[in-house]
This record gives C-alpha cells, sequence and structure tokens, in this order.
C-alpha cells in the first residue's frame, strides 16, 4: 500500500498519531482519553490496523485524516468507547424505578410512561430495565416504553439483537429466564434471546449524548451511568442540564455509583447517592 500522509504530506509519528485520536474522539463525543492513554489506542486499535494492513498508528490517522471517511471514523468510536456493562448491574436502582420512583410519578392514574437509558452500550441495562418493569407494570396492563441510545453503533447492534451467551444471564433469576427469554437451538444452544413481546417496547437510537436530539415526550427516569466518568466537569455539567430538558417534571435522574453531580449548577436534588430528583 502506497504510504498515506497528512495533510502536510507526511505521515504522523506514533506521538501525533495518538494525539490525533485524543483530540478526534473529544471533538467528536468529549470523551477525554488522557496522554498517559497510548497504550490502551494502540491495544484497542491494533486489530483494525491489522485489517487494513497497516502497521504503524501514524499511517491509519494520517489516511483517516486525510479520507476524512465518516465509516472509519465510527470504527475508531466504536473501537476507543469503553463498553462495559452487565445484567443487573447496580441493581438498587432497578428496585428504587419499581418501587418508588414510578409508584409515586404515577399516583395521578395514568397507565403510560418512558424509560430512557442514555448510555446503553450492549443492551443489558434497558433490558434488565425491561425485566424489572415487566415483573411489576405487566405488558397487558401498562403502556411503558424504553429508549435506549448510545454513541457506540457496535454496541447498540449487539443491544438491538437482544441475544446474550447464557454467562452473560447468571444473575438473572431462572423464573425470570423462563418468563422473558428463548432459549436457542442449535449452534445459539448457549444463547437467549429476550422474548418479542418485550422486544416491541425498546427503541434503539444512536446518539451523541452531547450532539443534537430531541424526543417527542420526556421521561420519567432517565438511566445515564458510568458515562460521565469520561467526561471532564464542564462537559458534565452540560450534559446533565441537557438530560433535565428531557425530563417529567419530579423526573428521576440514576447515575454510576461511582459518579456524583457534588458541584455541578444543575436543577436536581440528591435523595441518595447516584439516585437524583429534577427541581
Ligand atoms: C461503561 S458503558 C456504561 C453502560 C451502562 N450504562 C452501565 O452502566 O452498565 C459507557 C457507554 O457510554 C457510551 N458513550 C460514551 N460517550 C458517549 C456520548 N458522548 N454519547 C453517548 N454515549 C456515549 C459508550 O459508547 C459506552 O457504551
Amino acid at each position: 500500500m502506497k504510504s498515506p500522509t497528512t495533510q502536510h504530506g507526511r505521515e504522523h509519528t506514533e506521538q501525533e498519531a495518538c494525539a490525533w485520536v485524543v483530540r478526534e474522539i473529544y471533538s467528536r463525543s468529549r470523551i477525554r482519553l488522557h496522554d498517559g492513554k497510548e497504550p490502551l489506542i494502540r491495544a484497542r486499535l491494533g486489530k483494525r490496523l491489522r485489517a487494513l494492513g497497516m502497521t504503524r498508528l501514524g499511517e491509519y490517522t494520517s489516511h483517516l485524516e486525510r479520507t476524512g471517511d465518516p465509516a472509519e471514523f465510527t470504527r475508531l468510536l466504536d473501537a476507543l468507547t469503553t463498553n462495559y456493562t452487565h445484567f443487573l448491574r447496580e441493581e438498587d436502582h432497578f428496585r428504587f424505578l419499581v418501587e418508588t420512583a414510578l409508584p409515586g410519578l404515577l399516583k395521578d392514574g395514568r397507565r403510560g410512561f418512558g424509560v430512557w437509558s442514555a448510555a446503553s452500550a450492549t443492551g443489558e441495562e434497558p433490558w434488565s430495565i425491561a425485566l424489572y418493569l415487566a415483573e411489576h407494570f405487566p405488558l397487558g396492563q401498562w403502556d411503558w416504553k424504553i429508549l435506549a441510545t448510545d454513541i457506540s453503533t457496535r454496541a447498540l447492534d449487539t443491544a438491538r439483537q437482544a441475544i446474550y451467551p447464557t454467562d452473560k444471564l447468571a444473575a438473572i433469576k431462572p423464573d425470570w429466564l423462563r418468563r422473558h427469554f428463548q432459549r436457542g437451538s442449535g449452534e445459539w444452544e448457549d444463547h437467549y434471546r429476550l422474548k418479542p413481546n418485550l422486544q416491541s417496547r425498546l427503541t434503539f437510537r444512536n446518539l451523541n449524548l452531547l450532539g443534537d436530539y430531541q424526543f417527542p415526550d420526556k421521561f420519567e427516569v432517565i438511566f445515564c451511568r458510568n458515562v460521565m466518568i469520561y467526561f471532564d466537569r464542564p462537559t458534565q455539567e452540560e450534559l446533565v442540564n441537557r438530560l433535565a430538558r428531557h425530563l417529567v417534571p419530579g423526573g428521576y435522574l440514576l447515575i454510576g455509583h461511582s459518579e456524583s453531580l457534588n458541584g455541578l449548577k444543575v436543577p436536581f436534588q440528591c435523595l441518595k447517592p447516584s439516585v437524583y430528583r429534577l427541581i
């Protein structure tokens, strides 16, 4: 392959390449990859480089800078977002949702509501919400919907597929597994898929939380967990103020257990660590 060059006619050095990736990722997602993350950048992009027949990171970034290929930028983001998640992660939030948040908000007799999983990764979070809702707000009697969004198209593809290997479902009670999942057969024997009636309640959308987006309705509850840790404080403040605009009055925002809104100028009251209510 002809050696790719930068706009200035030469290939990025390794150091320039890492700095370029850090800048691009920040401007496209506001995720802050620190300079010390060079080994992580190399490791995460290694497979993609090999697939393209490239050996140096500088070859890749110079090529991307020169071509501006949107599909390749999507792959870059997919490779560098951290999509770690699991079923029923930080489970007290799901209990709070069905035992406290929704019963309080629905006192007026409404039978419909919406929940947004704002950084849904590979789907374990929105599907966990769906399981809890199906158990406490049965589908035939309640009209609820879940929106699942993420910046990573690859993670969203997995979420939308709704198929998980058995070892990822260890946290789910056997009777929930029976009621809400179908077991695969043949080569899919070690996998389960969420049942179609649950699938019909979820909508998936590729969305940058710091980009432009609107929704037809406000949500009763937003889960925005374990994503703010990748943003700097001004970005966190901007994000939380945006989320506030998509909540009904008195709606709830749930963030990760290791996250906090302390010190941010945002219209939320802290009910307990990681649980906030719009004021
Ligand atoms: C660690 S996962 C958290 C998944 C889930 N919320 C949980 O707590 O288990 C973080 C997710 O945030 C997504 N993300 C990062 N920056 C984002 C942005 N600017 N807009 C939307 N999603 C973003 C990543 O793609 C990733 O899937």
